[in-house]
This record gives C-alpha cells, structure tokens and sequence, in this order.
C-alpha cells in the first residue's frame, strides 16, 4: 500500500484536503496527516484524523508520538509528500529551508518527492517573492498542481485558487504509479433518454442515473479517463469526468460514436426503445378526439458500439428487467453481442431504479454470479475491481 504524507496549512482551502483524503483512502493510498498549528484554524484535526483513518501529527516535540515514531522516520515512511493546501507563508519557509515547526521539518527531512498544491489570494501569488520561492523550489524538484484561476473566498478573482480535490488527486496517483486505470479511457452512459412529445411534453422513464454516476467515480478513483454521456438525470454529475450531456436516445448515440474509440464502453443508460414523431407545435385538445402518437424505433446503442469497427475491448451492458431476470440477461447479453451484462430487477418492489441499493447479477461467456444486494456506491466499487482485473490480463 502506498503511502502519502499529507501537510495541511493553514488557508480556507483546508477544508478540501477532507476530500482529497477520502478519494485517496478510496483508491487504497494510506494517508497520515499533518497539520500546522493555523491549519487547526480551518479544519479540526478530529475531521482529518477520522477521514484518514490515521492520528494528525501536529508538534515536534511531541513525546509521546516522538517515541512512536520519530519525525525523521515519519518523513521516510512516505512514497509521497503532499502540501495541500500551502500558503504562501508555508512556501516561503520550505523555499529558505526553515524546519521551526513539525512540517517544515519533515519537508526538510525529506527523501521523497514532495507535490505542492498553493493556496492564497491572486495578489500573494503574483507577490514576487512568492514566485521566486516557487521558482526555487520547481529547481530543486519538488513538483506542483494549481493553483488555478477563479473566485476566492476573498472575493477577489484570479490565479491562487487552490487546484480541485480531484485533479490532485488524479496527481497524486500518477505519480504514485498507483492508479491501476491510468491512461485507460471509458466511455459510459448514464441516466434515462427524454422522448419529446411536443415542445413542452416527452416520454421518460424512472431513471435517476445514481448507479452510473457511482461507477464513474468509482473508475475515476482508480486512475480512469471516464467520458460519461448522460441523459436529463437527477443524479449528480461525477466530478473529474468528461460530462456530455443529451436528451434523447439518438443524440446519446451521436455523442457515444463522437466519443469512441475507447477501452471500455458501459452502457448505463436506461435509453428509451421508442421515439415520438414529436410535433414542432404544441398538441391542442380538440374535439376531433384524442391525438395519436406515432412510436418509431431508437437506435440500440449498445449492440451498434458492439457491432462497429470501433468496438472497445470490453463492453459491459445492463439488463433491467421485471422478471426472469437472469435468463432474460443472459439472452440480452447474446443478442447485444456485449461481453458482460449486469443484471437487475427493476420491479418497484425492489425499489433500484430510482433508490440507493442495487442487487446486481454478472452475466459474462461462462459464469454468472449474484452480488449480494449493497448501495450503488458499493456495487460501482465491485464493478470498477472487475474491471481492474480484467484489464490487467490484457
Ligand atoms: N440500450 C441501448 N440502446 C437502446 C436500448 C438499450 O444502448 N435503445 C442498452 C442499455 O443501456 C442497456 C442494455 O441496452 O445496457 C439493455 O437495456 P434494456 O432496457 O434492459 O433492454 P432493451 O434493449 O431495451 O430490451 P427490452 O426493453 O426488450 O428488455
């Protein structure tokens, strides 16, 4: 298990090192935290201590976790050192190699790389004495994310703003060479289709997209390029994915074709079969009775991307059903021409489509097994390791 040393200073942006470390405990990285005396200000050592599932550090002349272990081999357990956030003050003492408090010292002290993700107001990072410690330092090899342009807390607008939680950690992983799916790419779809009727009206199903947005963070976590495709969902969007979003069945296909070639395509999507010959206007109750709608067949998405020259490696599909769900799956699984296909009951008595847990059966060539029934963060974590391995015997 690799492991990272992870220094909180203290800026505003402290609090989102608590979602750094939870994507890094995600993705298996052990983290020990550290944190300067002002970080205490910003984030408890309570939150970052349960989160990294891990003591904080915080004083040099601390006996008691001295005699566990000693700062220097505190500094040496890490594969990586990670400043996030660091403030300008921070840099500056690393820049001039001050050691006058517990971090400072372990940076000193320090044998492997160290990642710097910056922190401050626009005016102290263009300050010229920050730059020149970042220049320093970028000399000395010490590497850097961000930070990047936007709001500050502060109010002001520009360069200073602390990198997203995910694009650190993204970072992080590369460079720990621990992300199993780095430089693999996977498309997906999620979420349901929208069928218009008329302007104002479609045809939609009950779809929230949970489960696909599950399965992208969980891939993100472990290092994947995820191009997630998603109809009118309520779901969030997963964070650090390529979002494209769509309406209807045959935009989701115009939009998966765009996004191809790939190494795994995910078919999510609870896509409509059907499409309305929609009206430009909107339909009008008259007295010549009730309108009719006219249903044309979508495109099948997954069996085309099956089909194409373009086909990915591995294309996993899902099957809902209401009843015999294996061997109608199993049936789907050889008709789409796709290698697995999970498996789910969407009955509402089960409550998956639209809830939080899913029960999933894996369909592949030659075997077939039922997951016990878990939340959809869980099932998105079983599926991503499957993944894994199979890319692995690639
Ligand atoms: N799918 C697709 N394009 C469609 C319909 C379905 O890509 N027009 C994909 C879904 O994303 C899913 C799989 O095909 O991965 C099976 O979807 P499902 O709704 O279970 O089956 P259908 O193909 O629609 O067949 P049926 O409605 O007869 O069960």
């Amino acid at each position: 298990m690799k492991t990272v040393l992870l220094m909180i200073t203290g800026g505003i942006a402290a609090y989102k090192s608590l979602l750094l470390i939870r994507a890094l405990r995600a993705s298996g990285v052990r983290v020990v935290p550290v944190m300067t005396e002002s970080a205490s200000q910003f984030v408890t050592p309570l939150s970052v201590s349960a989160l990294a599932e891990n003591p904080v550090r915080s004083k040099l002349f601390d006996l008691e976790a001295e005699a566990k272990m000693g700062h220097i081999e505190l500094s040496r357990s890490a594969d990586l050192i990670v400043i996030a956030p660091a403030t300008a003050n921070f840099i500056a003492k690393i820049a001039n190699g001050l050691a006058d408090d517990l971090a400072s010292t372990l940076v000193s002290a320090a044998r492997a790389p160290i990642m710097i993700a910056p922190s401050m107001n626009v005016a102290m990072w263009e300050n010229a004495a920050t730059q020149e410690n970042m220049s320093k330092l970028g000399e000395r090899g010490f590497l850097s994310i961000g930070p990047t342009k936007g709001d500050m807390a502060c109010g002001e607008y520009g360069f200073g703003r602390f990198e997203e939680p995910e694009q650190i950690h993204a970072a992080i992983m590369e460079q720990l060479g621990a992300a199993p799916l780095a430089g693999k790419h996977i498309v997906m779809t999620s979420g349901p289709t929208h069928e218009p009727i008329d302007p104002v009206r479609y045809i939609a199903n009950r779809s929230s997209g949970k489960q696909g947005t599950a399965i992208a963070n969980a891939l993100i976590n472990l290092g994947a390029k995820v191009t997630f495709i998603t109809g009118p969902a309520s779901a969030a969007r997963p964070e650090g994915a390529h979002i494209v979003e769509v309406e209807t069945a045959r935009d989701m296909e115009t939009a998966v074709n765009a996004a191809l070639p790939s190494d795994v395509f995910i078919s999510a999507a609870a896509v409509a079969d059907w499409h309305v010959e929609a009206c430009e206007e909107k339909l009008k109750k008259t007295t010549d009775g009730l309108p009719t709608l006219c249903l044309s067949e979508n495109p099948d998405i997954l069996k085309t991307v099956c089909a194409s020259k373009n086909r990915p490696k591995l294309v996993i599909g899902f099957a809902a059903e209401t009843q015999n769900v294996v061997e109608f799956a199993t049936a789907k699984r050889e008709r789409k021409g796709c290698d697995w296909i999970l498996a789910n009951d969407v009955s509402p008595k089960t409550g998956i489509m639209g809830g939080d847990h899913n029960a999933i059966h894996l369909i592949t060539e030659n075997s077939h097994e039922s997951w016990p029934e878990q939340s959809k963060t869980m099932a998105a974590k079983m599926l991503a390791e499957r993944i894994t391995d199979e890319i692995a015997k690639w």
